[in-house]
């Protein structure tokens, strides 16, 4: 395995693992579910965000291409910074539980968005999947 290869396979267990974990937090957080507000909670997305992002600069590193120069990269990142938006939105922001329940679902759209982008390497994201 490359270097390169173990970096990926970081990226993608950490992002499954940061979606999954944002959707269930979501899901509690609509609950007034207390698990929500237990340590391991809070602390576990923050390390599992930074290894995911960690390991994205790695691969660019070993690439030795900056993220602006890729179309896909460049949306990934904007759709990653709608993506936490819309998180802080949720979890921090909103009063009103019909706004928290909209920036939720909306950060669920984005993060399936990055996910689809990941995959056909398009900013087309769901329409590049009719392509292939
Ligand atoms: C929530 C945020 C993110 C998610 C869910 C995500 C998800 C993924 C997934 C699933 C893959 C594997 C695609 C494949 O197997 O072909 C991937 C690959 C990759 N991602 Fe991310 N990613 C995220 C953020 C980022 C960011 C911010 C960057 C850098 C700007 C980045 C850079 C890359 C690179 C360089 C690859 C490797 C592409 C390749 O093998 O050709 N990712 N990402």
């Amino acid at each position: 395995m490359t270097l390169f290869d173990g970096l990926k396979l970081l990226h993608v267990s950490c992002a499954f693992i940061s979606i999954s974990g944002f959707a269930l937090r979501g899901y509690w957080m609509l609950r007034n579910n207390p698990l929500r507000q237990q340590p391991l909670a809070r602390v576990v997305p923050h390390v599992i965000d930074t290894v995911l992002l960690a390991s994205a600069v790695g691969m660019l590193l070993v690439w030795g291409v900056s993220p602006l120069e890729l179309d896909w990269l460049t949306a990934k990142i904007i759709a990653l910074a709608v993506y936490i938006g819309l998180g802080m939105v949720a979890f921090r922001f909103a009063k009103e539980r019909r706004i928290k329940i909209a920036a939720y679902v909306g950060a669920l759209g984005s993060a399936a968005y990055i996910l689809t982008v990941a995959y056909t390497k398009s900013p087309a994201g769901p329409l590049g999947l009719l392509g292939n």
